[in-house]
């Protein structure tokens, strides 16, 4: 459920007109919509809050939902989410300051990934953030020196590899065998063991993260079922598990609600399964959604450059969005639904939909059917708030895409579009050139 209405005969984001803000802000334009992130938020929070007895830790509290900041990480998107009391899912120095730069406090502030160094290890540690999510041996050999000069003893969960993998690409699958993340079951319960005698770091729970875009619950409940079976084994050995991250994962619908593809388990379903295996258990749970959250809170609006036919038949509708703006499709084959600002009549026509950019890649989609349209039209591309800006570059000297904000009837550019001039200036000559 957004946002993104027609209205008088145009596509809206609330009430404002994306004509009008394309006029005003230019395109490409990332636009977010406020109320359907809130919307999204306000749906997982109920589901969660529908089973505190099982999530809420043994004194029955709130289980924590952390954004995945890496979805959508702009300050404007991170704030609007604060100020609901989400906490953050981080995985850089970054994305912790603009945590809590935005307004979330430490305190659900979780800091995740595989490759963290130690001066963000550091830095996590002074920010006292919530939990820093240990992914191998090293790294907690390295957290526990960090911790001994500081005289700390940050709260830690160690990430466990479960060989479950799952996800809507290859690419974004982080839970087999042989990808990089956590830590293997038998490994895991060592180093949990391990960790729990050194005086620098304290062990507080299990972290585990299969993948993205899942829509079956089968390989999530996998999972959770394992996290729940060595929280019970730990115990035995007398170790203390207060809390399980879940991660995140939870697939969206990418195409209109009716269609077949679409169907994803709802955010209601996945927390009463998670409630369900961890029931009894006295854990306090946290989600780390990222998608689930901002996807379908945002849309990319583009114009039409021109309408190229070919001999053959084939009608490339050639975009002034490109792959440096929205990479999804070029990098994961993703299915983003292309849709007119104002319809025109007249039956659907197929395209192939493409930018500018300078090779094949930058095609967004093949003999894609449409209405038709024309040089000059506007058309947006759905589903496109989480993992859109947040992966744009500036490749082809295309100056980053800005993005607007919008609140009901009004609106803010949260990220300014740079001017060429911006754009050149960033870049100090070499001073002997
Ligand atoms: N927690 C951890 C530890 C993660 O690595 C991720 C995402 C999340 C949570 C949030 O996952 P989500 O709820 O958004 O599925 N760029 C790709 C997606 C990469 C996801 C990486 N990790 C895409 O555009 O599909």
């Amino acid at each position: 459920m957004h946002h993104f209405e027609l209205k008088s005969g145009a596509l809206h984001a609330e009430a404002v007109s994306l004509e009008a803000l394309a006029q005003d802000v230019g395109t490409p334009a990332y636009v977010y919509s406020s109320a359907t992130l809130t919307r999204h938020y306000a749906v997982l929070r109920e589901a969660v809050d529908a089973h505190t007895a099982a999530l809420g830790g043994p004194n029955g509290g709130e289980a924590l939902i952390a954004y995945a900041v890496k979805a959508n990480s702009n300050l404007s998107v991170l704030a609007t989410l604060a100020r609901l009391g989400c906490g953050a899912d981080t995985v850089s120095e970054g994305e912790i300051r603009r945590a809590l730069k935005a307004g979330v406090p430490a305190s659900k502030i979780i800091f995740s990934g595989v490759g963290k160094t130690d001066a963000e290890l550091g830095f996590a540690i002074d920010t006292g953030v919530r939990q820093i999510n240990i992914e191998s041996a090293a790294e907690l050999d390295r957290l526990i020196a960090i911790a001994q000069d500081r005289g700390a003893s940050p709260a830690i969960a160690i990430r466990v590899n479960p060989k479950i993998g799952a996800g809507g690409h290859a690419k974004i699958t982080t839970g087999g065998e042989g990808d990089k993340f956590g830590v293997p079951v038998d490994e895991a319960m060592a180093l949990y063991a391990r960790a729990s005698a050194s005086p620098h770091v304290t062990p507080v729970g299990l972290a585990c993260h299969i993948g993205s875009q899942i829509t079956d619950l089968t390989p999530l409940e996998a999972a959770f079922r394992l996290l729940r079976s060595m929280t019970e084994e730990l115990r035995a050995e007398g170790l203390s598990v207060e809390r399980l991250d879940l991660g995140g994962g939870l697939g969206v619908p990418y195409v209109g609600a009716d269609h077949a593809s679409s169907i994803a388990a709802s955010p209601a379903e996945y927390v009463a399964m998670a409630a369900g295996v961890l029931d009894g258990l006295n854990v306090e749970a946290a989600f780390e959604p990222g998608r689930l959250l901002a996807a379908n809170a945002g849309i990319l609006v583009s114009r039409v450059i021109q309408v190229t036919e070919r001999a053959d038949g084939r009608r490339f509708l050639v975009l002034d969005a490109a792959m440096n703006d929205l990479i999804r499709p070029a990098m994961y084959d993703a299915f983003h639904e292309v849709l007119p600002v104002r319809p025109r009549a007249g039956a659907p026509v197929a395209y192939d939909i493409v930018g500018p950019v300078c090779e094949t890649g930058d095609t967004f989609a093949r003999g894609r059917p449409m209405l038709p349209v024309e040089a000059g039209d506007l058309v947006i591309f759905a589903g496109a708030g989480a993992y859109g800006a947040v992966m744009a570059s500036e490749y082809n000297s295309r100056p980053m895409v800005p993005e607007v904000l919008v609140d009901g009837e009004r609106y803010a550019v949260i990220r300014p579009r740079p001017t060429l001039e911006e754009m050149l200036a960033r870049e100090p000559m070499a001073d002997w050139l």
